[in-house]
This record gives structure tokens, sequence and C-alpha cells, in this order.
């Protein structure tokens, strides 16, 4: 299978052009050394695009590294994003820019050149053409027109040229093409990935976003005395996944050219309209729904009056067309920057790899921290809560090493569980006249969702967000899975997205399961949870916590611990304080509601269900939950080295256990394609 390398794929262009390659069925890796960007836009490409895109973390100047990415995979071309791009830092620093852009694009070549690839797409810029109101007849700027760079930064990218089209003279199998980009603005329509300038944005649309979120007072517009019918700067903007698309339509042309055919050619890649500053302002402030404000400033140094792109060669040649417009750039970026305030960057929140190779990225374990000392981690491998720390006590039973979580005895510690929760009797059911055999784990019974259940995939994600209410910090986690039809046995193509809602004193967890409108069955079974294992006693024993049940209704059972359709006590009363020990162990589903649910339960109330203390600690905990059942499993089985029997206990939200076999309780789980299976659950930490 052969790849798209992207340099430069975690930044602002490169993203949104990764996820338009894997629209396009482009298989990508990308090489990035997040020098300007953040590995969050990495996983939320794969949680957009929903598949796996190799990622390193590598300069481009460090051949070796490189070659041992070639070396992996098979790659057929390259679009080189990766340079720092700042005109007023370039005239700084000057030689960093030399020697990231043209020392990195040197090494890349030579590298291309060492492993016989010979096709790349280059990031110009309009920048190339300096003031092309020098010329008369410029404007809209043709390819043709003479290059005149007039930073630093835009040299770089006139060098880079230059060595591109020496390369092809000399070697005329060299394949590239220069996309000059005009003003790429906006946003993804998704809303969750977009431009995240570090300190003060130099550029209008990030600055203005800035101020419009409350982070700048107001915008300064220099000069209003051009000679434009408002006094300000012309300038071509082009929506950001236009501009991706592009990339598509360069890449595309370039490997429809006959076989041996080489080619050095440049585009412009604009909309060949020109919009104003206050153009752009007006746009922006209807975007948002209220006046921004902001102050005429003097000219700024180094702007031309106008530089908007002839793009009829692009729109000839790779039938490339921009088709969105400044505003709706406008409605995107305010999105993105209303869903994202601060852009990728969480203050109390921080990952690290959960890996024993630390070179990938997909297992990662996610840390929030607050103010009061409350500290929560979560891992992609099943959406996994691996532990969380209530006033210096560990409260969640979790491996430090991520080898042990695929380990046999790992009894499913702080996983996600599904498809299907719990026990399926005889490991199979029927829907719609189909009989559907699954594997059986557990005896003759499915356990868990089988062999191959939740807890043991790596989730895409997670995206990771904030949100601020005066003091109040909340921070939110989405993990996504993708569980084609067919996996485990069960029909139907669902779509599992699992969001932790996390504060300074609760971890909530919300399931949803979709079955997609594509999906190829009719019908699927769904019931989520998460299996984490609680001790509130700052030991390594739960012996001795009290808990407390809102219900003390069971559901009986066989000796396959499948239930029998009755609904029954318990042998302790556990609507009263009870205390769990070895003498009084429990691994029953309680029944919160005899009348089950329907399919999605989040905006049924969130129902505290059980509580929890222990002598020890002063620490209380309240597991609540929208659904009408919970496992209360004390743990008598763990059977892991570091941790003993009842060294935590379970309250695992849940619809009734095999409900799918009992007709009284199928609705509970069936899930129509189109529709969505929904729960919450929530765990609160509070002073005992
Ligand atoms: P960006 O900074 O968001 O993305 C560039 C990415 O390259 C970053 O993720 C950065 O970490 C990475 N990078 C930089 N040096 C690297 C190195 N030595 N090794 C590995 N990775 C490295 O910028 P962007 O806006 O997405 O721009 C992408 C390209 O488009 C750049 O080449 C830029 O010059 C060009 N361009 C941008 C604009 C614009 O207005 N954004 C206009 C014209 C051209
Ligand atoms: N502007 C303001 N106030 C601001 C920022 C910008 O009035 O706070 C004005 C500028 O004067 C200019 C217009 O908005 O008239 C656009 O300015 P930007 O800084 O957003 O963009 P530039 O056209 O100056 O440059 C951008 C990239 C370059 C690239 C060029 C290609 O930053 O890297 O587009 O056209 F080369």
């Amino acid at each position: 299978m052969s790849y798209i390398l992207v340099t430069g794929g975690a930044g602002y262009i490169g993203s949104h052009t990764v996820i338009e390659l894997v629209n396009h069925g482009y298989k990508v890796v990308i090489v990035d050394n997040l020098c300007n960007s953040s590995y969050d836009a990495v996983a939320r490409i794969e949680y957009i695009v929903k598949q796996h895109v190799p990622f390193f973390n590598v300069d481009l100047r460090d051949s070796d590294a490189l070659d041992k990415v070639f070396k992996q995979y098979d790659i057929q071309g390259v679009i080189h994003f990766a340079a720092l791009k700042a005109v007023g830092e370039s005239t700084k620093i000057p030689l960093q820019y030399y020697d990231n852009n043209i020392g990195g694009t040197i090494s890349l070549l030579n590298v291309m050149k060492a492993n016989s690839v010979k096709t790349v797409v280059f990031s110009s810029s309009a920048t190339v053409y300096g003031d092309a109101t020098r010329f008369e007849n410029m404007i809209p700027i043709p390819e043709h027109c003479p290059n005149d760079p007039t930073n630093p930064y835009g040299k770089t990218k006139y060098m880079i040229e230059q060595i591109l089209k020496d390369i092809h003279t000399a070697d005329n199998q060299w394949r590239s093409a220069i996309l000059r980009y005009f003003n790429p603005i906006g946003a993804h329509p998704s809303g969750l990935l977009g431009e995240d300038p570090l300190g003060i944005p130099n550029n209008l649309l990030p600055y203005l976003a800035q101020v419009a979120i409350g982070r700048r007072d107001k915008l300064s517009i220099f000069g209003n005395d051009y000679d434009s019918h408002d006094g300000t700067p012309i300038r071509d903007y082009i929506h950001v996944v236009d501009l991706a698309k592009g990339h598509i339509s360069a890449l595309n042309y370039l490997n429809k050219l006959e076989t041996g055919e080489g080619l050095f050619r440049e585009w412009n890649l604009g909309t060949g309209k020109g919009s104003t500053v206050f153009d752009v302002y007006h746009a922006f402030c209807k975007a948002v729904g209220r006046e921004l404000p902001y102050e005429v400033a003097g000219r700024r140094g180094g702007d031309v009056l106008n530089l908007t792109a002839n793009a009829t060669r692009a729109n000839t040649e790779l039938k490339w067309e921009a088709t969105l417009s400044v505003e709706d750039a406008c409605k995107d970026l305010w999105k993105w920057t209303t869903e994202n305030p601060f852009g990728f960057n969480i203050d109390n929140y921080k990952w690290q790899v959960f890996n024993d190779d630390k070179s990938d990225y997909s297992n990662r374990l996610h840390t929030v921290s607050f103010a009061n000392g409350f500290k929560v981690s979560l891992a992609n491998r099943g959406a996994l809560l691996q532990s969380v720390v209530k006033n210096g006590t560990s409260v969640v039973c979790g491996f430090q090493d991520p080898s042990r979580y695929i380990e046999k005895s790992n009894p499913f510690f702080g996983t996600t569980v599904g498809r299907v929760a719990n026990r399926i009797g005889g490991a199979k059911f029927e829907l719609n006249g189909n009989t559907y055999q699954l594997a059986a784990n557990e005896g003759a019974n499915t356990l868990h969702g089988g062999f191959h259940g939740y807890d043991k995939q790596t989730f895409f994600g997670p995206v990771a967000k904030q949100e601020k209410n005066g003091d109040k910090v909340v921070n939110t986690f989405l993990f996504k899975y993708e569980d084609k039809d067919g996996n485990n046995g069960f029909p139907g193509d669902v779509e599992c997205v699992i969001k932790y809602t996390v504060d300074d004193e609760s971890v909530g967890i919300e399931f949803i399961g979709s079955h997609l409108e594509t999906s190829p069955a009719e019908a699927t079974v769904i019931n989520l949870t998460n299996h984490s294992y609680f001790n509130i006693s700052g030991t390594d024993s739960t012996d001795g916590t009290v808990v407390k049940a809102i219900t003390n209704t069971q559901l009986e059972v066989d000796d396959s611990l499948l239930p029998t359709g009755k609904f029954v006590p318990t042998h302790t009363d556990i609507t009263k304080p009870t205390k769990i020990g070895p003498d009084c162990a429990f691994d029953y589903c309680f029944v919160v509601n005899e009348a089950g649910s329907g399919i999605d339960t989040r905006s049924d109330e969130l129902k505290p269900v059980l509580e929890a203390t222990h002598p020890n600690t002063n620490i209380k905990l309240v597991a609540a939950t929208t659904d009408p059942a919970f496992q209360l499993y004390t743990g008598t089985g763990i059977d892991t080295p570091g941790f003993k029997p009842r060294s935590g206990f379970c309250v695992e939200n849940s619809r009734f256990v095999n409900a799918i076999n009992v007709p009284e309780w199928r609705k509970q789980v069936i899930v129509k394609r189109g529709e969505t299976y929904g729960s919450k659950a929530k765990y609160t930490f509070v002073d005992a």
C-alpha cells in the first residue's frame, strides 16, 4: 500500500489537507516536529476521518530519522508544508528561517532522492511576488509575474522553488507542483481544527477572532489611506478547506502524467476575488453577531495595496476552483474559536505516550489536574479511566505500566465495555429473523463483548476541551471507536463515542453508540458501560467499605449467572448501610427501574444509585446513572499481580443482563439502523 508523506501535517493547512487526502482515498503518513503545532491536531484528524494516521515527531533536518520513515512506508509522493512562516519573525532571526526552511527542504529532497521518490507538492506563497503593484497590469497576479520577495521568509520560499526547478532540470523525472497560496483563512467546518497561533497573532482573522473571544481589546487596522474602495488593502482570502483540496488536485495532476514524465510548474491558489480589510472585518462581525472594537492605526511596514490571485491556471489545468466564500470562512472560524477559545491549549491538561514504544502516539495517557488536587487520567486504549486521585488518595485501580493492560489477568480495569456489556446467554441471539452466533469467551456465554471487546480497542482522539464558568473548570474528552459489522459476531456498523466530563470532584461518562445509516444490518444490539474498580479506603483492600444503594432488587440469576427473568431481593438489604468484605460480597445486577428503558437514556434523570464511604478516609463516592440497572461487583475474582481479591469494587451502569434474549427486556438494547444508543454515568468524590 502506498502513502503520501505530509511534512508539517500537524499544522494549520497541513491538518486540513490530511483530511482531504484521506477523504479522497489516500493513505497518509505525517512528519512534524511540532515546533508550531500540537499533536492534538493529529488526534482530531483521526477522530474526524476515523482512521489511524501514522505520525512521526521528526525534524526534517534529521535525515536519518526521516529516512527511517521512508524505509518503513512505501512513500509515493510528498506534500511539503513544514516551514517557519512568520514574516516579521523572519526579519529578526533570518538564519533560523534559512536553516529550517531551506535546510529542512534539502534534507527532505535528499532522502526522497535516496528512496527514489520524485513527486512533491510544495507550499509556496504569494509572498514570492513581492509588491506586484510595481508593475502595470499584474493584478490579479498571474504565475508569470516576476518574483521579488521582500523578507527572509519569502526568500526561503523563492529559493526552494529555484532548488526544485534546478533538480527538475537535472533530472526531468522529478514532478514538482509549486502551489502559491494567497491568504488562507477559516477553519474546518467540524469546529475541531483551525489555526492556533502562538503568542500575538500577526494575521488579520486570527487577531480578530481573539478580539471577538475577549483575548485582545481591539483590532488595529493598518492603514485606511490605500487606493481601494474603503482605503484598506486588498487580499485574496481563501478558505483553508478549498486550499487543502487544491493539493489533492495538484497531486492527482502529477499522478496522471505519463510514466517517466516529469514536471516543474507553479499554480496560484486563490479565489481570484479581492477583499479589503474592512470587507473581512464586516463579514466576521456578521458571523459573530456584533460589532467588534477596532481602531485605524498607521500602515504596517511591508504591506502592499493589492495581492489578488489570477487563479485561471489552477482552474483550467488542475480543474480546481475555490467554492467557499469569505462569509463561510468567517462562520467556520467563529465556530472553531468559540469551541476552542485557546486553540489546542488547555492549561490543566497534559498527556504522555502510554506505550512501551514511545514513538507510537496511538495510546496516550491524558491527565487533567485541578487546583484542589483532584486529578484524573484517561487512556486511548479502551477509552479507559486509569487513575483518579482525591485528597492524595488513589481511588481507582489502574496499572502504571501500559503493557499490564493487555495481560489476560487484567479484570477490565477502568475500561469501556461493549458492544454488549455483561453476559449474552449461549453466546447467541435472534434479531429480525436472523440468529447471530457470537464467540463464547466465558463458558457457553459471551461476556463483555467477546474476545475483542471495546476494552481491547485503541480509541481515536481524544478531542480534549476545557470550559470555564467563573471559577469552575470543566474538561471534556471525546474518544471514538468504529466497531464494524461482524466484529465479534455482532451485526451492523456502530460508531462508539465515549465522552468524559471531568471537574474538580467528579468524572462523568457519556456512552454513545450510533448504529450508522450506512450499516448493512437493519438492527443491532448495544449495551455500554465502564468497568472501573473503585477503592476509597486508602489501602490495597476495599474490605470495610460501607455501601448504600437506592434499590435492593436484583435480577435473579441461574448457575451460569444468566437472569431467570425474576426480580428478587438481594442477600443483604443494601438500601441500608452495608459493610462489604469477604463475608458480604456482591456480583449482581441491581434494578433501578423495573420497567427497563428505551435505547437512549441520556435525557433521563442522572440518578444517584449508590454511595460508598470507608472509615479510613473522609472520601464519599456517589455513583449515578441514567440507566435502569447497575452491576455491583465487589471484586472477589480480581487475580492480577499487584492487586488482590476485593482491591476494588465496580458500579457498572447498564441495561438488564442478557436483555436481548428476554422478550420483555429486548427493547432496552436493540438499536435500529440510524438510531443512537445512549446513557450516562457519573462518579462524584466528595468529602464524607
Ligand atoms: P503551520 O506553522 O501551522 O504548519 C507548519 C508545520 O510545520 C508546523 O506543524 C510545524 O511544527 C512544522 N514544522 C516546521 N518546521 C519543521 C521541521 N523542520 N521539521 C518538521 N516539522 C516542521 O503553518 P501553515 O499555516 O499550516 O503553513 C503551512 C505551509 O504553508 C508553510 O510552508 C507556509 O510557509 C505556507 N504558507 C502559509 C500561508 C499562511 O498564511 N498560513 C500562506 C502562504 C504559504
Ligand atoms: N491587518 C490589519 N490588522 C492586523 C493584521 C492584519 O489591518 O492586525 C491587515 C494587513 O495590513 C493586511 C491584511 O490585514 O492588509 C492581511 O494581513 P495578514 O497579516 O493577515 O496577511 P498578509 O497579506 O500580510 O500575509 C499573508 C501571510 C504571508 C503570505 C501572504 C500571501 O502572512 O505569509 O499572506 O498573500 F505570504
